[in-house]
């Protein structure tokens, strides 16, 4: 079995282990912290979080989730928790309205 990932969100300072490939809403919802969504395909841009830590492990963003976020004017350091899944390590996220 793939280690778990720690994945943090602020402003709230809560914390899940999760398993890798899982995204941030659901990572969020396993911290006990609510993402808003809207289309959950990176393309309507409503659940965008800034990477405080550990962009690496997060996968990269696919095609549409990178062109909703330049859509957006949003530099590399959002994902969009839909679209971003965990892969390794340790990563903190912060949510907010951006
Ligand atoms: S819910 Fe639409 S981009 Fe994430």
């Amino acid at each position: 079995m793939a280690e778990l990932v720690e994945v943090t969100f602020l402003p709230d300072d809560r914390t899940a282990w999760v398993s890798p490939g899982t995204n941030l809403v659901d990572a969020g919802a396993a911290a006990g912290v609510e993402v808003v969504t809207g289309c959950t395909r990176g393309m309507c841009g409503t659940d965008p979080v800034v990477v405080r830590e550990g962009a690496d492990g997060l996968a990269p963003p696919t095609d549409d989730e990178r062109a909703t976020l330049d859509r957006m004017g949003l530099g590399p350091e959002y994902r969009l928790a839909c679209s971003a899944a965990v892969r390794a390590g340790r990563v903190v996220v912060e949510l907010g309205s951006f």
